[in-house]
């Protein structure tokens, strides 16, 4: 697999602690991830981590600004800083960076032309589904590879932005918890699960130009239990997953009486052991509820799940089958390694 080697990056550009493989992380740092809630971006400075790699987000008008959260006279974190109108005045000695992140201020010499060496590092941004997406080996003119989230612009839908969710496990972990059907009534009795339905029908998946598609269809429904019934009785649940590699998946249920509910579980990779889950979601039913009642539902479903994640062996994801036992429930998860190992990542995925 050592052909698909890509070496976008010196190593005087690598995070200093890297928690990757040299090999894992230069292939990872091709794709996109979320690193922030949209709606907390302003002028001011916030800090985020993507790949072991500190990032700065911050504005100026329109235009936002991802860069290394590095300043680079001495190092100091730039998040540190605070926004004077014309940009991001480092802490230490008030040098200024602002439109696409150019140094436009050194305070200790006014009269010196500005080298390009104090404008910062800069990475490929924008912003999709109410979070800021990020890619670390994207040239600025890109154009951004966003997975598809289905009826995100429909106008019949209402669109929900989960607030985050930090995890201690590796994102391949943690998405393989997501599109795993075997689950539901074992971890999630108390929110939708039934833990007297525990046989998982077989059902089939669909390799993908971004990854694989699943279609689940069983009697596991999704309204929170003790829900009155909307119809449900015999109803059979269909669960459409698209898995866009790494780290992405879709989930749309298809609820009774044409209602759907899309879930997007964006896991983006802070470190090889830490995980910030973002979760945009749209439904077209329900849309007079508080929407806090939404997120706290699925928050709730994703911490049931954060103890399964977090205490996993091996920490990281075996893309060698041999490596853990698999049975026919498993077709997703078996899938995701196969075409994660195909993609070239290593067998032991972010050890
Ligand atoms: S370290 Fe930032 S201005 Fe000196
Ligand atoms: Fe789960």
């Amino acid at each position: 697999m050592n052909s698909k080697m890509i070496t976008t990056f010196k190593h005087t550009d690598l995070p200093v602690h890297m928690t990757f493989s040299e090999h894992d992380w230069q292939l990872l740092a091709q794709h996109w991830y979320p690193i922030a809630l949209a709606r907390d971006i302003s002028e001011q400075p916030s800090a985020a981590m993507l790949l072991d790699m500190p990032l700065v987000i911050y504005k100026m008008g329109d235009e936002l600004i991802v860069a290394k959260d590095v300043c680079p006279h001495r190092g100091v974190p730039l998040s540190l800083g605070r926004h004077d109108g014309q940009g991001i005045v480092c802490r230490y000695h008030g040098l200024r960076f602002g439109h696409e992140g150019k140094c436009n201020r050194i305070p200790a010499h006014p009269q010196h032309i500005i080298s390009d060496r104090f404008h910062l590092k800069t990475y490929a941004t924008t912003e999709k589904y109410g979070l800021i997406w990020c890619c670390l080996a994207a040239r600025p003119d890109d154009k951004p590879v966003i997975p598809d989230m289905p009826y995100w612009d429909d106008s019949d839908y209402q669109q929900l932005v989960c607030p985050f969710v930090d995890l201690n496990c590796f994102a391949g972990r943690q998405l393989e918890g997501f599109i795993d059907v075997a689950h539901f009534a074992w971890v999630h009795p108390d929110t939708f699960g039934d833990p007297d339905d525990v046989e998982v029908p077989d059902y089939i998946t669909t390799e993908t130009s971004y990854g694989f598609d699943a279609d689940y269809i069983s009697s596991v429904g999704r309204y929170p239990i003790g829900t009155e019934q909307r119809g449900q009785d015999n109803f059979n649940w269909l669960r459409h997953f698209e898995i866009s590699l790494p780290f992405t998946a879709t989930l749309t249920i298809h609820f009774p009486n044409q209602s759907k509910q899309v879930i997007m579980n964006a896991a983006s990779p802070v470190s090889a052991r830490q995980t910030r889950l973002f979760a945009p979601i749209c439904r077209n039913y329900d849309k007079d509820l508080p929407v806090e009642d939404a997120y706290a539902f699925n928050l709730q479903i994703f911490e049931e799940d954060r103890l399964i994640v977090e205490t996993q062996k091996p920490e990281y994801l075996p893309l060698d089958l041999s490596m853990e036992a698999h049975f026919p429930a498993d077709r997703s998860s078996s899938m995701y390694r196969r075409l994660l190992r195909k993609m070239g990542f290593n067998p032991i995925f972010a050890a």
